[in-house]
């Protein structure tokens, strides 16, 4: 089959890899319909080498038709129509049965961490090859799949179902938003809109959106109706929007990570001598621009450890931190009502739908956010 292969710093490209294949009795094989391209698969563009070998099929938004189910799988039927959930999630271990499914105790047999199964993102986290892809062999197939009622919902708008959405929903719970609070949302990304989008739906009464890239600023401002800032603007951004927000925000949710940039370079230099990847200029400017008592929610990227960690902030302000890996599994029942009710519509963020044969453009464009670049859906 084709699929979206990693071939080293900077290069995805569309190479033939074997088919996957049924290997345990639970698992499933999907024939991909649609399949996205998300901000964690740009730190695999940029720092790949730690976690994936040549050759790795990457990919962790994905959706199709099941083709094939092993002799143990009961719910899902040849046939249906599938989103897949980023996290691989066993149904049954006590992380599963309470919401937790990025924590599976059973999705990944490595045994040096401890943490669930992905898509995509090498032996370490699990060894699942990705759906960016023409199939995709999908394991716990009951559990690591929500399968969408009959409906004439296009794929569009339910592909996000297997993270974005979710994970946006969840960040602004987990940083427990609530009616009144001044929210700033690091990042006008996909995710990032997503969160400024449910903050208001929490009942946010100010939200402001922090990004440097213009068209992606004016969506905040027009789609989503929230103010915007421009970080490039301020000399510290973060001190500025506490400035803003007379003492800082009640919640700052980081939906930037490790490949963000950073308003002054100054980190490269003191980082020479630490394992640290990327930056983590968007977390401290979240810890500098928080309220006292304040929360930060982590739903940004960070894969590795920082020398330069503002741990002091934290504990002189009583900041909370909460971060990690949305489980989204169970959120995607509840999401899919909300959109098939039009609560809110996930393909405003759509800006390019694309053949996945043009995965190696795409990944170019996301990364250097041209041509007014969005979220990419790419079509097998
Ligand atoms: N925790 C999870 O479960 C989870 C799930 C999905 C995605 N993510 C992560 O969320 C992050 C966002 O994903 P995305 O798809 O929206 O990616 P994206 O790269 O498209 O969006 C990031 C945005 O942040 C902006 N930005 C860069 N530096 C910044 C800074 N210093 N301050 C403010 N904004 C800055 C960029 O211009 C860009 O628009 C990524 O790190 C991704 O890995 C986490
Ligand atoms: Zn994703
Ligand atoms: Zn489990």
């Amino acid at each position: 089959m084709r699929a979206v292969t990693w071939q080293g710093k900077e290069k995805m490209e569309v190479t033939t890899v074997s088919d996957p294949i049924i290997q345990e009795p639970t698992d499933m094989i999907i024939q991909i319909t649609a399949t996205a391209i998300c901000g964690s698969d740009l730190h695999l563009y940029h720092h790949g080498s730690a976690v994936l070998e040549k050759d790795y099929v990457v990919g962790h938004e994905p959706m199709g038709i099941v083709v094939e189910t092993g002799k143990e799988v009961k719910k899902v039927k040849k046939g249906d129509r599938v989103v897949i959930p980023f996290n691989i999630s066993c149904g049954h271990c006590h992380f599963c049965t309470h919401d937790m499914e990025s924590q599976c105790d059973n999705s990944n047999p490595n045994p040096d961490v401890d943490y669930g199964g992905l898509f995509g993102f090498g032996k370490v986290n699990g060894n699942y090859p990705g759906g960016q892809a023409e199939y995709l062999r999908v394991p716990f197939a009951d559990t690591s799949s929500f399968v969408v009622p009959e409906s004439n919902l296009p794929d569009e708008k339910v592909l996000f179902l297997s993270d974005i959405v979710p994970t946006a929903w969840w960040s602004v719970e987990n940083s427990q938003v609530k009616p009144g609070d001044t929210v700033i949302v690091l990042g006008s990304g996909p995710v990032g809109l997503l969160a400024q989008k449910f903050a208001k739906m929490k009942g946010a009464e100010r939200v402001i959106a922090v990004d440097c890239i213009a068209h992606r600023i004016e969506h905040s401002a027009k789609t989503e109706g929230v103010e915007t800032f421009n970080f490039m603007e301020a000399d510290k951004p973060g001190k500025a929007l506490k400035e803003l927000t007379n003492g800082g925000a009640d919640v700052v949710i980081d939906c930037v990570g490790m490949d963000g940039v950073e308003s002054k370079t100054s980190e490269k230099l003191l980082n020479t001598l630490s394992p640290q990847m990327g930056t983590i200029a968007p977390l401290k400017t979240a810890i500098e621009c928080v309220k006292k008592f304040g929360t930060v929610q982590m739903t940004g990227v960070y894969l590795s450890p920082a020398a330069f960690f503002p741990l002091n902030e934290l504990f002189s302000r009583n900041v909370v931190l909460k971060s990690g890996q949305a489980p989204v599994v169970h959120l995607m029942p509840k999401l899919y009502d909300m959109i098939s009710n039009d609560v809110f519509d996930p393909t405003e963020i759509i800006t390019h739908v694309l053949p996945l044969e043009k995965a190696s453009e795409a990944y170019q464009m996301f990364d250097e956010k041209a041509d007014h670049n969005i979220k990419t859906i790419l079509k097998p």
